[in-house]
């Protein structure tokens, strides 16, 4: 790890303790960065993490609007050093590597903006539509490898039955996702 790197980490992990959103410049802020965390996450994390950072199924890339800035700061790091996620300890290798592509191409990013370019305009935003989108992502998914099973012709009806009774329940799922009473309090936070 870079001595920069460990310096960042120590920074933000102080901040992050105190809770104190102290915009003093810092060494830290030194590095000169050729885009921002706007562009950045369209240009590039969107295609893969979702338009509202729902995360997208078929890509296996997971939400990224479920955690605050401070938590979504320290996975960042991990991401573009090769650490071990902090809360998770799980390893982020496909990330990884995609992420020294990324860097390659020239989307390099402040963590700490970024985090908070999330967290400020997709925090758990849509939530609920977000769920219903993953839902039904999955359950095409099933549809189709359904579908891909090559059977005999005396097993065909029957599948297509299957194929008609997976579709129904998955109807109903969503159904019920969407009528889910969202509370309130919940619903101030989504619209923010
Ligand atoms: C080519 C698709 C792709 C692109 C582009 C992409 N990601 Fe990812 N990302 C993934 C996948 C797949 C995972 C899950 C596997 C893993 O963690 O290695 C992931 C995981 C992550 C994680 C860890 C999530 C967690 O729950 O801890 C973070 C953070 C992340 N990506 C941030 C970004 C950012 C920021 C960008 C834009 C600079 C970006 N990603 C661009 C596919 C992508």
């Amino acid at each position: 790890m870079k001595k920069t790197t460990i310096v960042m980490l120590a920074t933000a992990t102080l901040f992050g303790l105190s809770g104190c959103g102290n915009d003093t410049p810092s060494s830290s802020e030194a590095k000169v960065y050729s885009k921002t965390a706007t562009e950045v996450y369209t240009q590039s994390c969107k295609k893969c993490h979702g338009d509202n950072a729902e995360g997208i199924v078929k890509k296996k890339a997971p939400a990224l609007n479920d955690r605050q800035a401070g938590e979504l700061e320290l996975d960042l790091y991990d991401v573009k050093n090769g650490g071990t996620n902090q809360s998770s300890g799980t390893d982020h290798d496909i990330m990884e590597h995609n992420m020294q592509k990324l860097l390659d191409k020239g989307y390099d990013y402040d963590p700490k903006a970024m985090a908070e370019y999330i967290e400020k305009n997709f925090y758990k935003k849509d939530a609920p539509k977000a769920a219903v989108k993953i839902v039904k992502e999955a359950a095409t998914e099933v549809v189709e490898e359904v579908k891909a099973v090559e059977v005999p012709t005396e097993v065909k009806e029957t599948t297509e039955k299957v194929v008609k009774i997976v579709k129904e329940a998955t109807t109903e799922i969503v159904e019920e996702v969407k009528a889910v009473e969202v509370p309130t309090e919940v619903k101030e936070v989504v619209a923010h």
